[in-house]
């Protein structure tokens, strides 16, 4: 079937009518990606500055990435875990020397993910932490973003995710993020079974917490035994600067949950990863997916998760992390309410109602060659694959710099 030559004008109008419309997207159309850019079907090249929500880490495309995929795809791509296919071992023994656990359970989508791990943390609380039967409950925090099912609705307060498809699901509390203070209240209660947070918020507007946060949130689960589930479907896997962004403050979670560039952008890929005592409480039959720890999922997973290292893509979201802030920095409108952020996870956030607005600044990148998409009206979030370089940079600055300038004399000329 020969799909790729629509023009962006048709493919945007069949989406518009055939399509469900759960998303908002920047208009414009992509059809090829390599490394850092992607380009139109009418040969338009842009920058990419969101990465597929921190997916697409290893650049678009990894040709590493590709050759795994589609070497392991001439062999075999699922046998179900029906039976047991000659790579999903390897990959556990991989996966779990790489982050220092003992064992991993492999889902494909981040929300499944983080589905399982509450599932582990419920039985383990049963059998471990004598909680009654039904009694168990999860602590979350105001802001959190873990998918769309309705687990996930059930936690969230953002009234878009959530207002709407009630009834919601029991057994969960919501207390302030960043504070340690509510957590130390919340955790004290004996049906607690776990606390599952994002190390950085990242949907909710990359809100970074004060330093210190993740060691009192460690101290006060092992006080509590209560079981740290980490949530780095966006911050983990080097985007923050380190491999995890728990790395920062020496934190090791109970749980830890992966997705997105466990796969470099080409398949959906999650994984729980946990020790014996929390991922042996599930039996066989308990749970599990057709998809989860496909023999394709595993060639992809092991072959990004190598890439992250050898090409040193930690070092490197540091590196272009802290250049990238400084010349966000030097952006001086007095509608910027901050500039925040770690490693290449980053974002502007726009004071409401003071005549600059967050899409027409992503318009405008857009129209000067460069993609970001607002998050919550009012912030543009800066996450452009890791493997960027200091040129690519540079030019990225450049552009985000005349496209800010371009908003300002809009705004300007609108007030006189
Ligand atoms: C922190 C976090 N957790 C979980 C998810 C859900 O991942 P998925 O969309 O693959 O289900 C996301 C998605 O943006 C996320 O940012």
């Amino acid at each position: 079937m020969k799909y790729n030559s629509t023009s962006s004008q048709t493919a945007m109008d069949l989406e518009h009518h055939y399509g469900s419309h759960n998303y908002h997207p920047l208009p414009v159309v992509l059809s090829r990606g390599e490394g850092i850019y992607m380009w139109s079907p009418e040969g338009e090249r842009y920058i990419d500055f969101l990465s597929a929500y921190s997916a697409v880490n290893q650049g678009h495309c990894h040709p590493r990435i590709i050759k795994a995929l589609v070497d392991q795809a001439q062999r075999l791509t699922l046998t179900s875990r029906a039976f047991h296919s000659d790579i999903l071992g390897e990959y556990c023994k991989y996966v779990t020397d790489y982050f220092g656990y003992q064992r991993v359970l492999p889902m494909n989508t981040g929300v499944e993910g983080g589905e399982t791990a509450l599932k582990l943390a419920r039985r383990w609380g049963y059998l471990h932490k004598n909680i009654p039967d039904n009694q168990a409950r999860v602590i979350f925090v105001s802001g959190n973003f873990w998918g769309r099912t309705l687990a996930a609705i059930s936690t969230s307060t953002d009234p878009d995710c959530h207002d709407g498809f009630g009834p919601y699901m029991p057994g969960f509390d919501v207390i302030a993020y960043d504070d340690l203070a509510a957590l130390e209240k919340a955790i004290a209660h004996p049906h607690i079974c776990a606390f599952m947070v994002e190390p950085i918020q990242g949907e909710a507007g990359v809100f970074v917490p004060h330093d210190g946060y993740l060691k009192g949130v460690r101290e006060l689960c092992t006080r509590h035994k209560v079981l740290m589930i980490a949530d780095e479907i966006q911050t983990g896997l080097c985007r923050t600067g380190k491999m995890l962004c728990c790395d920062h403050e020496g934190v090791r979670p109970d749980l830890l949950i992966l997705g997105k560039a466990l796969s470099g952008g080409v398949l959906p890929v999650s994984a729980v990863l946990a020790d014996d005592e929390v991922i042996l409480g599930i039996k066989p039959g308990e749970h599990g997916s057709t998809y989860g720890g496909n023999p394709l999922a595993c060639a992809v997973a092991l072959e990004s998760l190598q890439i992250l290292k050898d090409e040193k893509l930690a070092d490197n979201a540091a590196k272009m992390g802290e250049m990238l802030r400084q010349g966000l920095r030097q952006l001086k409108y007095p509608w910027i309410h901050e500039v925040r952020g770690k490693g290449l996870l980053n974002a502007v956030e726009i004071d409401h109602g003071a005549g600059a607005d967050a899409w027409d600044i992503c318009v405008t990148m857009k129209n000067h060659g460069l993609l970001a998409k607002p998050t919550h009206d009012n912030i543009i979030r800066f996450a452009p694959p890791l493997v960027i370089t200091e040129e690519q940079l540079k030019t990225s600055l450049d552009i985000i710099t005349k496209s800010f300038a371009q908003v300002e004399e809009a705004r300007m000329a609108a007030s006189n």
